[in-house]
């Protein structure tokens, strides 16, 4: 677990309300699961909720709760969340009912949404802090238009400065002057466990949704004379909510950006920020230059000096240094991984698959697809090749055109080509077959049968000409 500032205070457990069905989203997807940078929105909570160190992690689920519960399961830390259910879905502060038995009354309790994904660590460190054991600590912001959120109301100041917090108001539930106010409860709040309990065993439905509300604890504890602190953010991005595709999108760029930023920080050159996206990490050494429309996902780590051309996919690969991946090239390791050897050139069009382990001065051209392959250092694939299940040697020159047939229907076989060899254009090498070290083999052969080192091997019909020849006539 991390240092945090309250190491020696109480420990924080975490609310995660994900039970909501997400109308506005009109899809059969939980909304909390719809995707942000490649991963389910409220998985980016729980693994924020895992960095600021939480004992416990409780996520509310309702609508959709297996498949939120199972996309939560294998979250990045390893760490599985605990799942309260709420069928149905009476309000957040019924959402934090059925949470509340799961909650030791030892620890400060922080709530948040899984439809909020961007919220910060450091944020929710200094709203502990400012709950300090003893306070209610809201997370509050001003906004131009506070349309559809709680109003924070506060007393009339005493003197220069901010009255104290008295309520959260629904817009719902508020008169003219309280829509008027500008700062908002963000929905996310620190509490003593043991107070939130007491609150929430108080809380009624009777307001202008018939929901039982959380945002009213704010009311018993100015009753109780418990402090209430509102922690203002100006950070929109942390507190922004997903309700509809037009905001997913929306803070789908945002977060592209604040990443993209992150990595020319780093020293990445991209040749526009607001056209890269990132769907997993990538970790990049000096000198690299991603030219636009590339998408990563997974894991991909990039060596010093690679360029990566527009409108390249590389997923879960590893490109060493200096190597050049040409425009429009598909490279997607999945589980078995990529590797692009040191000064490779790869593409354009050119495509990847898992388990492609490509040495150093490796060239694959347009059209070449590789597949639980291995090819040598200085290894060329230069024009419309597949080559599946095979170990190609040094300096290999596999013309255009060629393939391993590597599968026979039902199993797939190997294909080993020695250093040196050159597979002339057309050829069709059946598996498993080896063409042995420094062969040749003629172009348009179909090869079934292993060459022995230095061969030349042609398997193809021999040429016939006839002279003068005369051809039908209409
Ligand atoms: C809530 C706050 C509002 C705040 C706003 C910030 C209340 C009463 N109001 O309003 O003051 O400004 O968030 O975005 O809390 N959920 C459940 N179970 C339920 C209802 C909701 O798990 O029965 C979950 C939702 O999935 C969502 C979160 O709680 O993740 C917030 O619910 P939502 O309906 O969006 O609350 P708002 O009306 O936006
Ligand atoms: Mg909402």
């Amino acid at each position: 677990m991390n240092k945090t500032p309250q190491d020696n205070q109480e420990p924080v457990d975490v609310v995660i309300m994900a039970a909501g069905k997400g109308t506005r989203m009109k899809s059969s997807l939980p909304k909390v699961l719809h995707r942000l940078g490649g991963r389910a929105l409220a998985a980016h909570v729980v693994d924020t909720a895992q960095r600021i160190g939480a004992r416990h992690v409780v996520v509310v689920t309702g609508h959709g709760a297996t498949d939120v519960e199972a996309a939560l399961e294998g979250g990045a830390s390893g760490r599985v969340p605990l799942f309260a259910r709420q069928v149905p879905q009476l309000g957040t502060g019924h959402a934090m009912q059925q949470a509340a038995p799961l909650l030791p009354d030892d620890g400060t309790v922080v709530v948040l949404s899984g439809d909020v994904p961007l919220i910060g660590e450091a944020t929710l460190r200094a709203l502990v802090a400012q709950s300090g054991g003893r306070r209610l600590a809201l997370l509050t912001i001003r906004v131009d238009d506070p349309t559809g959120y709680g109003r924070i109301v506060r007393a009339p100041a005493a003197q220069d400065g901010e009255g104290e917090v008295q309520a959260i108001v629904e817009e719902k539930d508020a008169n003219e002057a309280q829509r008027a106010i500008r700062e908002i409860y963000s929905g996310v709040m620190a509490v003593p466990a043991q107070l939130l309990k007491t609150w929430l065993a108080r809380l009624d439905n009777k307001n202008a949704q018939g929901e039982y509300y959380l945002t009213d604890v704010v009311g018993f504890a100015t009753v109780d004379g418990v402090p209430v602190v509102a922690h203002r953010t100006d950070d929109a991005l942390q507190v922004a909510g997903v309700n509809s595709p037009a905001q997913l999108a929306a803070l789908e760029r945002a977060y592209q950006l604040r990443q993209a930023d992150a990595l020319m920080a780093q020293g990445v050159r991209l040749a526009d920020p607001a056209r890269f996206d990132l769907r997993g990490t990538l970790a990049c050494e000096s000198d690299v230059e991603i030219d636009v429309n590339c998408v990563f996902e997974g894991a991909v780590s990039l060596g010093a000096g690679v360029r990566v051309g527009a409108n390249c996919v590389i997923a879960n690969a590893r490109i060493e240094t200096g190597a050049v991946i040409h425009p429009f090239t598909h490279i997607d390791g999945e589980k078995a991984g990529v590797t692009v050897g040191e000064g490779s050139r790869i593409g354009p069009f050119a495509r990847l698959r898992p388990g492609a382990r490509l040495g150093a001065e490796v060239h694959i051209g347009n059209f070449v697809e590789v597949k639980n392959s291995t090819l040598a250092a200085g290894a060329k694939a230069n024009h419309l090749a597949y080559l599946g299940d095979a170990t190609v040697g040094a300096r290999v020159n596999y013309g255009a055109g060629s393939i391993t047939a590597n599968y026979d229907g039902a199993n797939k076989h190997r294909t080993v080509i020695g250093d040196d060899v050159h597979v002339g254009s057309n050829c069709v090498l059946v598996a498993p077959v080896t063409i042995g070290v420094g062969g040749t083999v003629g172009g348009g052969s179909t090869v079934t049968k292993s060459t022995e080192p230095g061969a030349l091997t042609v398997a193809r019909a021999r040429q016939v000409s006839f002279a003068n020849w005369q051809r039908p006539k209409k």
